[in-house]
C-alpha cells in the first residue's frame, strides 16, 4: 500500500477529502501522518479523528525547520507528499530529495493568480477584480519556485457577477475536493 503524507495550515477541508478517499480505499494509498506548521489548526483535529499522528514543524527557525521536515519524513517515508492548503515553501533540499513526489493545490488556474502573496482570499479578490468569467483549482508538482511546478490537473468554475472572494472560495473549494483526491487516485493507478 503506497504512503502519503500531507501538509495543512488551516482548515484541512482539503486533507479530510484525502482521508476520506483513502478510507474508501480509492487511493491506493494511506495517510501515513499529518504535518502542519501550527499546533491549533482545524486539519490537526481531523487527522487525530482518524488516528493519523500529527507532528508540528515550525517553519519560522530556518536553521532547523529543513532538518526537521527530513527527519519526520524519513521516518514515514512517503511516496507522494501532498500540500493541502499548506502556506509555507517547502525547503529546496526536500524538494530535491523528493523530486517529483510533492504536489500542491492551488485554488487558482496556473500560471494565472500564483505565486508569493497569493493564498486563501487574496487569490479569489484578484481573480474577481481582474474580471475573470471563470476560476477554478490547479493540482501541480512543487518545485523550487512558488506555484510554478509542472501543472498535473486543474478544474475549472464559474465566476459570478455578484460573487464576492468568499463566495467564488466556497465554490473553488467544492472543487479542489473533488480534483485532489481524483490526481491521487490517478499517481498511483496510472492505468486504471
Ligand atoms: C483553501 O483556501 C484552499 O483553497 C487552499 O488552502 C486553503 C485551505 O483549505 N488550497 P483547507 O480547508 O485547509 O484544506
Amino acid at each position: 500500500m503506497k504512503k502519503l503524507v500531507v501538509f495543512a495550515s488551516g482548515s484541512g477541508s482539503n486533507s479530510q477529502s484525502i482521508i476520506d478517499a483513502s478510507e474508501r480505499k480509492e487511493l491506493g494509498a494511506t495517510v501515513a501522518g499529518l504535518i502542519t506548521d501550527s499546533d491549533d489548526i482545524g486539519a490537526i483535529e481531523r487527522a487525530r479523528k482518524h488516528e493519523i499522528p500529527v507532528k508540528v514543524i515550525s517553519p519560522y527557525d530556518s536553521q532547523t525547520f529543513p532538518g526537521e521536515l527530513k527527519n519526520q519524513l524519513a521516518l514515514w517515508k512517503p511516496d507522494l507528499i501532498v500540500l493541502a492548503g499548506y502556506l509555507k515553501k517547502i525547503p529546496d533540499e526536500i524538494v530535491k530529495t523528493y523530486s517529483d513526489k510533492i504536489i500542491n493545490i492551488h485554488p487558482a488556474l496556473l500560471p494565472k493568480f500564483g505565486g508569493k502573496g497569493f493564498y486563501g482570499l487574496n487569490v479569489h479578490r484578484a481573480v474577481i477584480n481582474a474580471g475573470e468569467k471563470v476560476s477554478g483549482c490547479t493540482v501541480h508538482f512543487v518545485n523550487e519556485e512558488y506555484d510554478r511546478g509542472t501543472i498535473i490537473a486543474q478544474k475549472k468554475v464559474p465566476v459570478s457577477s455578484t460573487d464576492t472572494p468568499e463566495t467564488l472560495a466556497a465554490r473553488v473549494l467544492k472543487a479542489e475536493h473533488d480534483l485532489l483526491p481524483s490526481v491521487i487516485k490517478k499517481i498511483f493507478n496510472p492505468n486504471d
